[in-house]
């Protein structure tokens, strides 16, 4: 199936073939006993393998529905469900989970678990051997920027939402399944750790190509996280199913203009990200240098501030000439309120996290939380005006099929194989 995709995506860095599914869902339909209404009524929609498609709409339309007859923890009253090739509408519902990882808000942890417990619940179900768990539990926790030696061993009260919600996220990952879906995962934490939790999904995502399927309030995190996004309607009904540029250039609507608001007025900041922008270098320092030493580099870099880095060159303090004059060497001291923002981050959280820091700037980190360089407002500005000039000129052929109530003459299994670009980047 869809084994080559382009790149059209700006991503860096080499590329793992895709490991998700595709996934179909055929006429689906869901009636709730006494519900005159369908909850979600006749949905055709292809999910192509190795995407990030996410559903939104008003509540009640049948988003979280729709989300729980993929892994039948609703069962679909009419309509089949394939995954690949597969047929999955009457197979074991609890095998068929396994194969599906599933995210909700707040991690859904159980409390009275550590977190190695926790991740390593399916795995252990599977019948993993105690070593094989403990290493994937480690493995996992690294690719949500967890500490395993600090973190393995905690119970989920002992851990803020955000680092919660990254539990969350490993958990469904532990057996590796070829989909991932997520019911509003970032909904309850504060704006900065979201920003954050969705930078990381997006740099896990570029590993590993897995199919996601997420559900979100907030139309700016599905033009963020999206490479497809799909507007429902009551009933599950699709208004419009297409990628962020298209659905912000040319909304079907007046249902969709209206859901997209006033996002729509600054979408440049939304569709453009950090790693499309040119970063502005800066003065790295290590932990142990000499305060004159990194001083004088300055000087010769014309410089004011310098970045110290850990030993795995993680950004851990940003230190301005005054500081450095009354340091003797740089200490390993992390400041937590450095303004940080991951390369996979939008302008708009750019200048989010400038803004709450006031420093003008904000330092820009890439794959496991490593310094990449500082961007400011000037950046930001320079990369609107130019956006803007070459905005809605990319087009981009074949789109996921979706509608309601339709015929399959139009829609294949196959149909996915030619989807794949995302325009612009
Ligand atoms: N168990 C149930 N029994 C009866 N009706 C239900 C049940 N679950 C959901 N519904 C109804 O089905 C419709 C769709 O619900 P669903 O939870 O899928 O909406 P949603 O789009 O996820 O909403 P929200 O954004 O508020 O989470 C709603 O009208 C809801 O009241
Ligand atoms: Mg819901």
């Amino acid at each position: 199936m869809s084994e080559t995709i382009h790149n059209a995506d700006n991503q860096t860095g080499p590329h793992s073939a895709i490991t998700g599914a595709s996934i179909l869902l055929d006429k689906v339909t869901k009636r709730y006993p006494g519900q005159q209404k369908a909850a979600v009524d006749g949905l055709t929609m292809e999910i192509p393998a190795g995407k990030i498609v996410m559903l939104v709409g008003p509540s009640g339309c049948g988003k979280t529905t729709t989300l729980k007859m993929i892994n039948r923890l609703i069962e679909p009253t009419e309509g089949r469900i394939v995954l690949d090739e597969d047929d999955v509408t009457d197979i074991d519902g609890d095998a068929l989970r396994r194969r599906i990882g599933y995210v909700i808000q707040a991690g859904g942890l159980f409390p009275h678990m550590t977190v190695a417990t926790n991740i390593g619940i399916v795995p252990k179900m599977l019948g993993w051997s105690k070593e094989k768990i403990a290493a994937r539990v480690d493995e996992l926790l690294e690719l949500v920027s967890l500490d395993p030696a600090v973190y393995r061993h905690r119970f989920p009260k002992e851990l803020s939402g955000g680092q919660q919600q990254r539990i969350g996220v490993a958990r469904a990952l532990a057996a590796d399944p070829p989909v991932l879906l997520m019911d509003e995962p970032f909904g309850a934490v504060d704006p900065i750790t979201r920003q954050r939790l969705q930078d990381e999904l997006l740099n896990i995502q570029e590993e590993l190509q897995k199919t996601i399927v997420c559900v979100t309030h907030d139309f700016d995190e599905a033009v963020k996280l999206g490479d497809w996004i799909a507007i429902f309607t009551e009933g599950a009904q699709l208004v419009q199913y297409d990628t962020p540029e298209r659905i912000l250039a040319d909304p079907a609507n007046e249902f969709v203009e209206n859901f997209i608001g006033s996002g729509a007025g600054l979408k440049q900041l939304t569709l453009t990200r950090v790693n499309e922008v040119n970063l502005a270098d800066a003065v790295v320092a290590s932990v142990g240098d000499l305060g004159s030493d990194v001083l004088s580099r300055l000087d010769e870099a014309g410089h004011n501030h310098a970045v110290v880095v850990d030993e795995r060159r993680r950004p851990i303090q940003w230190l301005t000439r005054r500081q450095l004059t009354r340091l003797d060497r740089v200490s390993d001291d992390v400041d937590a309120k450095l303004p940080v923002v991951g390369d996979r981050a939008t302008l708009n959280d750019a200048l989010d996290t400038m803004l709450v820091s006031s420093a003008g700037a904000a330092l820009v980190t890439g794959r496991r939380d490593t310094f990449l360089g500082v961007i400011d407002v000037e950046t930001v500005m320079d990369a609107i005006t130019r956006a803007h000039k070459h905005a809605m000129t990319a087009h981009s052929d074949g789109r996921p099929v979706g509608i309601n109530t339709g015929t399959l003459d139009t829609v294949g299994t196959s149909g996915a194989a030619t989807v794949g670009e995302r325009p612009g980047g």
